[in-house]
């Protein structure tokens, strides 16, 4: 049997099925449908340093092969985070990665300091697709910034991992990719979803309240491969970074895309809504094909791609 295991900067998963940040609750809303303790690990929705109520609905909408979300990052805020949800990580049976969203470095840093001393969490992921109150300018899409915001939480964050997750909103994903890596990330996570719209024809209206929102699913995975590869070859792989890759994964097929891409972890959103026990059918996938190829080992096969131009290798599928 295939072993399944990977490594991420140093934290040890026994499979590399993650949940996506938004996607499952804080931790055991999805404890009825699906075994938590065959994930790899487990990420929280966004945590916010005040508590936020969200958008108005209309706040998702189906569109053809995917989904639009303007949640607006409703959650309960740190306090509430730390008193009622912290209790409920303790017992989760798989390594928790808490998401941390701001909107100032401030937020951020407070946010993420809280969460240093917690021992049921391994890592902390930055959603950084948030605007700045100050200026209105979104952390994740100017690297200078993204830079720095990186370097101030890396500071207060000694003991947990770093994830940094990319906003696929930008015209250079490298630029973005480098920043975090330069500030400090220890894990880049990509890609969060790309900003998108859905009319309803009848009323001549945005089907959201919000009018944008944030497309995600099958739509958008073939662009979310692509991204990945791009940073693995063009940072992540030169820094010894590894990734989590994410955007529009729903069979194991499009998991072992994304590992040959370049991602060492792969990360499940939308398709949770369809079937909850989307990762575990994909590690079983994952198992199979590893033993078809007869390849010992799921970290053999990260970044296996081969493009136009690369040195020739021995391929697995001769
Ligand atoms: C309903 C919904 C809520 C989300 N909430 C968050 C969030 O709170 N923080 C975050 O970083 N990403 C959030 N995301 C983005 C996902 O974590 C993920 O990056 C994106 O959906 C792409 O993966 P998918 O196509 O598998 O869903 C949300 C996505 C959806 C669909």
């Amino acid at each position: 049997m295939a072993d399944l295991s990977t490594n991420l900067a140093g934290w040890k998963l026994s499979n590399p099925t993650m949940t996506c940040s938004g996607t499952c609750g804080y931790a055991f809303e999805y404890a009825d449908f699906v075994d938590l303790s065959k994930l790899g690990a487990f990420v929280t929705k966004s945590i916010t340093r005040e508590e936020r109520p969200g958008n108005e609905p209309a706040r998702i909408v189906e569109t053809r092969a995917g989904m639009l979300n303007a949640i607006g990052l409703a959650n309960v805020g740190l306090d509430r985070f730390l008193a009622e949800k912290v209790p409920l990580l303790k017992k989760m049976p798989c390594p928790v990665a808490v998401n941390v969203a701001g909107h100032s470095f401030e937020d951020y840093v407070e946010t993420c300091a809280a969460m240093n001393g917690l021992s049921c969490v391994a890592a902390v992921e930055l959603n950084v697709s948030c605007p700045n109150v100050k200026d209105g300018l979104t952390f994740g899409t100017h690297p200078p910034r993204l830079k720095e915001l990186t370097g101030q939480v890396k500071k207060v964050l000694p003991d947990k991992k770093l994830i940094v997750k990319l906003s696929p909103n930008v015209e250079d994903i490298t630029a973005t990719a480098r920043a975090a890596v330069e500030g400090g990330a220890d894990i880049l996570s990509l890609v969060n979803t790309f900003t998108a719209m859905a009319v309803d024809i009848h009323k001549r209206r945005p089907r959201l309240a919000n009018v944008t929102g944030g497309l995600s699913g099958p739509a958008i995975k073939p662009i979310a491969v692509h991204l990945v590869s791009r940073v693995y070859r063009g940072v992540a792989k030169s820094a010894g970074v590894p990734i989590i890759g994410m955007g529009g994964i729903q069979y194991w097929q499009d998991a072992v895309e994304f590992i040959l891409a370049g991602a060492s972890a792969v990360a499940v959103g939308t398709a949770l809504f369809v079937d909850p026990a989307t990762p575990v059918r994909i590690c079983e996938g994952l198992e199979q094909y590893l033993d078809k190829y007869k390849i010992g080992r799921l970290t053999d096969l990260v970044g296996a791609l081969e493009l136009p131009g690369d040195e020739p290798r021995q391929s697995p599928y001769q």
